[in-house]
């Protein structure tokens, strides 16, 4: 569908971008690991992740180095509270705790996690040795709440025999699909991704003929072709996640992972949703769980069964290089100081060494997102 006249294109919208985006469209690899962790209470704790987040790239690209053609990439989000803990204000506009929905015996839970860890590439030893390295990093500041390894299966079919992924923006489309741009000015470059965790009900689904999961899915299961219309019912999986708003369809982008463990009967979909607002996610939810109209819902929720739920902020990079940036500032005070023999001020653990971030309006006219400096400095006024 042509985006509406007055609707800036994807590469309009990129050449304004302010900040770098952290490699949401990434393409679909063969490998991927969900990694979600809740952070541990304390200034020591809270510093450590900090310190994390600023060293990520580096840390990527220290493993990447290792096979520069295994497509190794990483995101990381941070969910509504953690936001606060981290950073402080200002808050992305639009960051709020997983919505729950219920109807039925469908429920799409709100579980903790407070940090998401998405690790792609075409080896899993690459992504395995990243999560490694970040854990190791971690330590005991975060407790991990749900790990994930997911597979490619065969032609990119989830377990339930469906390609999945075909109806995903492309090219240009995906930019502007994920990433914040006017909306939110001091988060332009970042992202929402919504991840649960689905575990199927294989053999009652296999029970199905084929034609009943087809109309479920709402395309053809051998080929991947779009049941037309006329066949095509109302509940159909893809007629509920369509979302038009003013004429206009409002694209989402998913990389959605197979995992499980056969010998404990265990099949799921990983599903993990990138988008510029969280509210078209919401709304592919409300008519999955609720219906539209209600009563009218996915059938595919009386087969699978959502068994985790998060909402996430992703920060771009820009935000999180001025992390390490604002890190390394502070290394050097601390280093001025000792050399103009001030004397040491012992730092009680629970007692911020730094300032929250800065409340100060960001600036984007250097090309940074201006989050503010973690010493409370107005650096990018
Ligand atoms: C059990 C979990 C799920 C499975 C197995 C599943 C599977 C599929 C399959 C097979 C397709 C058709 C091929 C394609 O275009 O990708 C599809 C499409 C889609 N799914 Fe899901 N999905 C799941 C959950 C979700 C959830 C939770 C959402 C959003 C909240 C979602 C959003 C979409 C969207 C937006 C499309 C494309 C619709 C279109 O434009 O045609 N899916 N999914």
């Amino acid at each position: 569908m042509e985006p509406d006249s007055d609707s800036m294109s994807a590469p309009q919208a990129a050449a304004r971008l302010p900040a770098l985006a952290q490699p949401v469209a990434a393409p679909l690899t063969r490998a991927a690991i969900f990694l979600v962790a809740t952070l541990n209470p304390g200034f020591d704790n809270r510093r450590t992740v900090l310190s994390l987040c600023g060293d990520l790239a580096a840390l990527v690209r220290a493993v990447e180095f290792r096979d520069l053609e295994g497509g190794l990439s990483c995101v990381i989000g941070f969910g509504s509270s953690a936001w606060d803990r981290l950073f402080g204000p200002p808050r992305p506009a639009e960051l709020h705790p997983f919505r729950e929905f219920r109807a039925g015996a469908r429920h799409a839970p709100s579980t903790p996690g407070d940090l998401l860890f998405h690790i792609r590439a075409k080896r899993m030893d690459l992504c395995f040795e990243l999560a490694t390295q970040i854990m190791a990093r971690l330590g005991n500041a975060v407790s991990p709440v749900d790990e994930v390894h997911g597979f490619r299966f065969f032609d990119d079919r989830d377990l339930m025999g469906f390609v999945d992924g075909t109806e995903n923006p492309r090219g240009a489309a995906v930019t502007d699909a994920v990433l914040i741009v006017d909306e939110d000015p001091s988060f332009a470059g970042g992202s929402y991704v919504i991840v649960q965790k689905y575990l199927h009900d294989l053999a009652a689904w296999n029970a199905l003929p084929t034609e009943a999961q087809e109309r479920i899915i709402g395309r053809t299961k051998l080929s991947d072709i779009e049941l037309d219309d006329s066949v095509k019912p109302t509940s159909a999986h893809n007629a509920l996640t369509t979302i038009v708003e003013d004429g206009k369809e409002i694209k989402i982008l998913r990389d959605n992972m197979p995992f499980g463990r056969p010998g404990h009967s265990e099949f799921g979909t990983y599903f993990i949703g990138y988008s510029r607002s969280p509210r078209t996610i919401e709304q592919m939810l409300e008519n999955m769980f609720i219906g539209r109209p209600p009563g009218n819902y996915d059938r595919i929720l009386d087969f699978s069964r959502a068994v985790t739920g998060n909402l996430f902020f992703v920060p771009s990079a820009t935000f999180l290089e001025n992390l390490a940036e604002d890190r390394s500032n502070e290394a050097q005070t601390s280093e001025e100081q000792t050399s103009e023999a001030q004397p040491a001020v012992a730092q009680s653990p629970e007692a911020p060494a730094v300032a929250e971030a800065s409340s100060s309006i960001p600036s984007v006219r250097d090309g940074s997102l201006g989050i503010g400096s973690l010493k409370g400095d107005k650096r990018h006024e």
